[in-house]
């Protein structure tokens, strides 16, 4: 792969600043630092260039020029990522989607929403939500996080354990090319078996083939109640196990979240508050809501619910009593990640199993963290076989660090790969599970894969060094 670093020359970047104008092209230091790195680590990869288009038009132009001259372009969204996505390894532009913020459409006849990418999760999901209208996949970072950014890394977060992630909302996507044509994926409809699915192709493609301008996602009608409880269980094992049984009893919650004992423990310091009643032998707990517009049933549920739990050595379980607690339980599962990071420099896994198999990729993580000499913390959509694997790096040697952990990561992927599972659910490849691609794939299949990326980016120009 081509790695070299491409700074346009000064009458380059003037025809670059031209096309959005003087306002939003930045060359400053600080502005390229700022947009350098993401949630990713510690990284940090500035651009040479940054630019923030206002239109299609203007993106068209940008994508024009870099295609001409062979200029990298990393598409950024809200810099919120877990992969490294939107880091400009090779330099180049820059490109912030910030400006794309308008919800251009909620059509209520068809239950759907037309949406710029730039537009912030949650206030998506509130504006629907004034409708009636419901837009399920909410990712932690869902208060800052950009739904463009979601749809080029398929994200999930806690509601996909019954509604799905965000690959089963988008029906259609105006995207950009690489060379400067725009196109429209697929159709505004609920069905549509035209062709190949490049709207699915884009969704999750991390901004290697194009450039998504629109967004036409559907959305369901918004449940009218739901209740949340919160279970504590002295061995995080006997945690995993209860998720398939509460499956099995007939019941699908709305969110069916896992922390272990530190995950809260490590949160409730960094937020300064104390939610959680936790007690000496807590070892893990499930977050487990339940959602629908019939209180009774729900209710019904939660019986269900917890005469299960209780058969897999639980403590005492917590039902949020009103919407007060409710906000503050989800609030610190959502701010788990953020608070774990705080510990110290870290590397997030995203691991995800069929969801029988989660004690065993539980124990994985575990036994390979004690032969590599790592420790994590492991919280997650347990609903989903999906664990989030923070790795402290805590005193370890900058040697230790940099390979012996690489080496330990190797392994768990590949017993991640062993029980069925793949490695990563919903965070992406991106920059840094790149090298660990063959774990999942036959050099024929990567090849099939560079096939696609030559087909829509013959230039090699769009989000270079990410995914293959
Ligand atoms: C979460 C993010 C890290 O689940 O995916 O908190
Ligand atoms: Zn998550």
């Amino acid at each position: 792969m081509n790695n070299d670093a491409v700074i346009p020359d000064i009458s380059l970047l003037n025809q670059l600043g031209e096309v959005v104008g003087s306002d939003y092209a930045f060359v400053d230091q600080s502005s390229l630092e700022e947009y350098g790195h993401d949630y990713t680590e510690d990284l940090s990869f500035p651009p040479a260039i940054l630019l923030k288009p206002g239109s299609v038009e203007e993106v068209s132009a940008i994508l024009r020029i870099a295609s001409l001259h062979e200029i990298p372009v990393t598409p950024i969204g809200a810099r919120t990522g877990l992969s490294g996505g939107a880091l400009s390894v090779r330099k180049g532009i820059g490109l912030s989607m910030e400006r794309f913020n308008k919800i251009i459409e909620i059509d209520e006849k068809n239950s759907q929403v037309t949406v710029e990418p730039g537009v912030i999760t949650q206030v998506l999901q509130e504006a629907v939500k004034a409708k009636g209208l419901m837009y399920p996949p909410d990712p932690a970072s869902r208060g800052s996080c950009f739904i463009g950014g979601n749809v080029s890394e398929n994200s999930g977060g806690p509601k996909a354990v019954k509604y799905g992630v965000t690959k089963d909302y988008v029906l259609n996507l105006e995207v950009v090319l690489p060379n400067g044509e725009v196109i429209w994926t697929g159709a505004n409809t609920l069905k549509n078996s035209t062709g190949y699915n490049l709207t699915q192709l884009m969704v999750g493609s991390e901004g290697t083939l194009g450039v998504i301008t629109k967004i036409v996602m559907r959305l369901i009608p918004h449940p009218q109640q739901d209740l949340l409880m919160l279970v504590p269980f002295r061995s995080a094992e006997k945690a995993c196990e209860a998720v398939s049984a509460i499956f099995h009893a007939g019941v699908t919650p709305s969110g069916m979240e896992f922390m272990e004992r530190h995950a809260i423990l490590y949160t409730m310091k960094f937020m300064d508050e104390e939610p959680v009643p936790l007690a000496e032998d807590d070892q893990a707990h499930l977050l487990i809501e339940v959602d629908g517009n019939d209180l009774e049933a729900l209710m019904a549920d939660c019986e269900t619910i917890a005469s299960v739990v209780t058969e897999y050595d639980c403590g005492e379980i917590l039902f949020a009593q009103d919407q007060a607690q409710k906000d503050q339980l989800w609030k610190l599962r959502r701010r788990v990640g953020e608070a774990v990071k705080a510990q110290s420099i870290y590397k997030e896994e995203d691991t995800v199993v069929p969801r029988f198999e989660l004690p065993r990729l539980l124990t994985a993580v575990k036994e390979v963290g004690h032969k590599y000499g790592f420790e994590s913390v492991c919280y997650g959509h347990a609903g989903d076989g999906n664990l989030h694997v923070n790795i402290l790096r805590g005193e370890m040697t900058e040697e230790s660090w940099n390979k012996t952990v690489k080496v330990g990561i190797r392994e768990l992927f590949e017993r991640v790969k062993a029980l069925g599972g793949t490695i990563s659910g919903e965070h992406g490849i991106g920059l840094v599970q790149r090298e660990y691609m063959d774990i999942m794939f036959s050099e024929g299949h990567l090849q099939l894969m560079r096939a696609i990326k030559q087909a829509f980016d013959p230039k090699g120009i769009m989000n270079p060094g990410k995914i293959i």
